[in-house]
């Protein structure tokens, strides 16, 4: 079997853009799993679907005709793609409108049971990087390396601000026109705060669900990159893989 490291945390926490250097570093494969979830949520919306009605959600999950194309070469080079029924969808998952929507259908079992063997598929030689909020708990309990990559909710919502920004991309997320916030500064610190607390709802969810909640794996360590930045991210955790001699 293939060697795994699996970093899990919530979002903004850094995990995916430490997971996809990892990736590249070592030559292994990569999974982003949140990107499976945030499809699911995708596809419910479109199709009308509510998040409440679990059959018919989980129903989508199963018949889902998700592909991943890799920028180059290796399957952990970035940008990755991800096709829906052959579609590029990557911009529409990646949107700050698909948080919400990711987060509720990722709370149903039986989404989760559909998209076990799909992320367990990833797992192939020389190795998987793989991230998301129950890697090291659920999917891959036997992983060599479990990462709890976290940091404060203020540091989280702003990097996710940075992050849509640069992207042009934060929508749905943006205070109501007319809602007073005219003035630059005004509307950044207006949209921040929902950020802010869309994360902190999000977040609320993912822990406090009953099935694979986002918490630390007993054996993982806990990194917190509050005060870092992803290169002190990096360095910390390219320690630990050569501590437990993986990659060599
Ligand atoms: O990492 P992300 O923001 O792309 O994840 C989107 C949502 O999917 C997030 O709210 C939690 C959920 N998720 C999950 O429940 N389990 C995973 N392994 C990955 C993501």
């Amino acid at each position: 079997m293939a060697d795994v490291i699996a970093i899990d945390g919530p979002g903004g926490s850094g995990k995916g853009t430490v997971a996809s250097r990892l990736a590249s570093e070592l030559g292994w494969h990569l999974l982003d799993s949140g990107a499976l979830y945030r499809v699911v949520g995708l596809i419910a919306l479109r199709s009308g679907i509510g998040f409440d009605d679990i059959a018919s959600v989980a129903e989508a999950a199963r018949k889902a005709d998700i592909g991943f194309k890799y920028a180059g070469a290796t399957p952990s080079a970035s940008p990755i793609r991800v096709f829906v029924d052959g579609i590029d969808e990557t911009d529409a998952i990646r949107s700050a409108g698909m948080e919400q929507p990711a987060s509720r259908v990722a709370a149903i079992p039986a989404v989760r049971d559909a998209l076990f063997a799909t992320q367990q598929s990833f797992r192939r030689p020389p190795g998987l990087v793989a991230d998301g909020r129950d890697m090291g708990t659920v999917v891959f309990p036997d992983a060599r390396l479990k990462i709890f990559l976290t940091a404060s909710v203020e540091a989280r919502a702003r990097r996710r601000f940075e992050q849509l920004k640069d992207r042009g991309a934060s929508g749905s997320l943006r205070a109501p026109s007319g809602s007073g916030h005219d003035n630059a500064a005004g509307s950044r610190d207006a949209e921040l705060a929902a950020i802010r607390a869309s994360t902190e709802v999000r977040d609320e969810r993912d822990r406090t669900r009953p099935v694979s909640p986002l918490m630390p794996a007993p054996d993982a360590v806990t990194i917190d990159s509050t005060e870092m930045s992803i290169d002190d991210v990096m360095a910390a955790v390219m320690v630990l893989v050569q501590e437990r001699g993986l990659g060599c």
